[in-house]
């Protein structure tokens, strides 16, 4: 409970609103447990002196605070409402900008299928707990508690009849909701399990269908939903034995009541003023056990809400394993001299460094302005590799140096504007081709943007195209071409002029013409900028100022001049025999 416990706290955030709701529910509850007793007058006196203008007046006042009830029901709801959907808005809020902040790493960890349910269903499971304890969990305390009192009140006989039905229903709701509650966080795992179905079925749309897969995707689903539908069905069953025993020991407690005040009324010496005490009590036992069935559902529900708090609670604790040093260095300009100190990189946690590393002991040293290539098998860590330059994950063991300073002492923000990262999928966002560009640099200027362009090979295609700088974008790019999405992610990374620019394999889409002309614009743009290029084919690399090699087990095999790495590295002379054939004796 400790975890419900922490985001209820909240509901004092809006502290007019949660105390108006608790009001309306305390006067609610006041008036049903005094309205019995005004009937028990009722129906004891006029009907024992056949008065009925006395029927009549009480009748009416009776109605007036059935009303005022009513009314005080409506602006609970209202106010219970109110509070719990704000509350949960901004515990998505938070949640949202919580996994904006997330490290790849911890989203690795977290599953982005979890992150979607933890957003949608566990707030919503939160919303609806929020909003009923506002009206159960004062409501049934209570009418529970209330209940037990008046019906002492009304008739101190009648009322071991209700002190035997209150612990069956307790024992046996208790038994009922241990069995259920076991299931709920199965439930949340399994929903988790088929929304990371369904954002990879959604987003690759494309390849399902060109694979024709669609049926083996279907069946995998399947599986998942069913998962999903068994677990479920499996806390409806165990739910399934709630309302009959409910219904059970309430109509055993009425006639337990009916017959045992039939026999007192009618017995030689009657202890019962009427049948008015009959009829009250009967209203207090549904008082009391209606307040006990709240109290299980609520309990149920509160051990759900409980495995959703927890989720929420897990991520807002989340350690973000990428920490900006409160003492970093703000105001810099880098060279551009990457030095890896003896890195090795292991994607999972660090214990695991020897078995599962993806980068071993890299020792390389980038001057200033240099333009390298990397390259390497596909799966020898490339991308690993240039991904650690602006801390998109931290080094497992090693230095990472940039002008001699270990990047972990920059403001990570700021190192990050300094450096422009094209990455291999080369993702676009819905918006225009302006807005992506822009995401580069948010204040560039339409020239900034065309000079840009020019250098991305991408200014002819943007000017044939209708609406030119603002044409739409789709979801993803999905509206332009592979080489279109490769030259505008370009684009976005020269406007920002930046002091290193990493390309992931960027220009693979694109035709040899463009290829060539952003080859001359790296050459023009490398007096002021570090340039660090995958890439899989050696003509793509050849002419740089040095290639670093990278083998299988993530080690460098070679870092050199092309001249130098035919003779000194064994994976570039394979590389480069099996794109040439040994043909070409450069
Ligand atoms: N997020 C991740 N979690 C765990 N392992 C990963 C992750 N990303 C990559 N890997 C693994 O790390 C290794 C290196 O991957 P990387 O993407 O760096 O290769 P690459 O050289 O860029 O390959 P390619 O030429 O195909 O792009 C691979 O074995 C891959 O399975
Ligand atoms: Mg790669």
């Amino acid at each position: 409970m400790k975890n419900l416990f922490t985001l209820y706290k909240r509901v004092w955030r809006t502290p007019l609103a949660s105390g108006l709701a608790l009001l309306f529910v305390v006067l609610d509850v006041g008036i049903n447990l005094i309205l019995p007793y005004i009937m028990k007058d009722v129906v004891n006196y006029a009907i024992a002196n056949k008065d009925l203008s006395y029927a009549l007046k009480r009748s009416i006042i009776m109605l007036a605070i059935v009303f005022v009830a009513i009314i005080c029901i409506v602006l609970n709801n209202l106010f219970s409402q109110y509070v719990s959907q704000k509350v949960t808005e901004e515990i998505r809020n938070e949640a949202f900008t919580k996994i904006q902040y997330l490290s790849f790493n911890n989203v690795d960890k977290l599953t982005t299928g979890r992150l979607i349910s933890t957003i949608t269903s566990d707030c919503n499971q939160i919303q609806q707990i929020l909003a009923m304890s506002f009206r159960i969990l004062i409501r049934a305390p209570l009418f529970l508690i209330g209940g037990l009192i008046m019906a002492f009140i009304t008739s101190p006989n009648l009322f071991f009849i209700v002190l035997v039905a209150v612990p069956i229903l307790i024992i046996g709701a208790g038994i009922i909701m241990a069995n259920a509650s076991k299931h709920f966080r199965r439930v949340q795992i399994e929903l988790d399990t088929l929304n990371n179905r369904l954002l990879e079925n959604v987003s690759a749309a494309r390849e399902i269908k060109t694979f024709v897969s669609e049926e083996v995707e279907l069946t995998k689903f399947e599986k998942v939903n069913k998962d999903y539908t068994d677990v479920n069905i499996k806390v409806g069953k165990v739910m399934a034995f709630a309302d009959p025993l409910i219904s059970i020991v309430t109509s055993l407690a009425i006639a337990g009541i009916i017959y045992y005040g039939a026999y007192l009324l009618t017995g030689t010496e009657p202890v019962l003023e009427g049948v008015g005490d009959i009829m009250a009590s009967i209203s207090y036992v549904n008082n009391v056990l209606f307040g006990l069935i709240m109290v299980a559902m609520l309990l149920i529900h509160v051990s759900r809400a409980e495995v959703s708090a927890r989720r929420i609670n897990e991520l807002f604790l989340e350690k973000i394993d990428l920490i900006n040093d409160p003492n970093a260095i703000v105001d810099f300009e880098l060279n551009g001299e990457i030095e890896f100190k003896d890195v090795s990189f292991a994607y999972q946690d660090e214990e695991s460094i020897n078995e599962n590393c993806t980068l071993r002991n890299i020792n390389v040293h980038i001057k200033p302005n240099e333009v390298v290539g990397i390259i390497g098998s596909t799966g020898s860590g490339k991308t690993t590799l240039v991904q650690l330059i602006p801390r998109l994950y931290d080094v497992t063991k090693g230095e990472l140096l940039i002008d001699g300073i270990n990047i972990k002492n920059y403001d990570i923000n700021e190192l990050r504007k300094q450096i422009a990262f094209v990455t291999q999928e080369s993702i676009l966002f819905s918006g225009t081709i302006s807005s992506n560009i822009r995401q580069g640099k948010e204040d560039a200027s339409i020239d900034e943007m065309e000079e840009a362009a020019t250098y991305a090979a991408a200014r002819n295609f943007i000017q044939e195209r209708d609406n030119q700088y603002e044409s739409e974008v789709l979801q993803q790019g999905t509206n332009l071409s592979g080489g279109q999405r490769q030259r505008v992610s370009l684009a976005r990374a020269f406007v920002r002029q930046p002091k290193i620019l990493i390309l992931d394999d960027s220009t693979s889409a694109v035709d040899a013409k463009s290829e060539a002309l952003i080859k001359d614009s790296i050459n023009k743009l490398s007096k002021q900028m570090t340039t660090i290029i995958i890439a899989q084919k050696i003509s793509t690399v050849k002419d740089l100022d040095k290639i670093i090699v990278l083998n299988n087990r993530g080690q460098v095999d070679g870092f050199g001049t092309h001249k130098e790495l035919l003779k000194t590295s064994q994976v570039y002379r394979e590389i480069y025999n099996s794109q040439f054939g040994g043909v070409d004796n450069e």
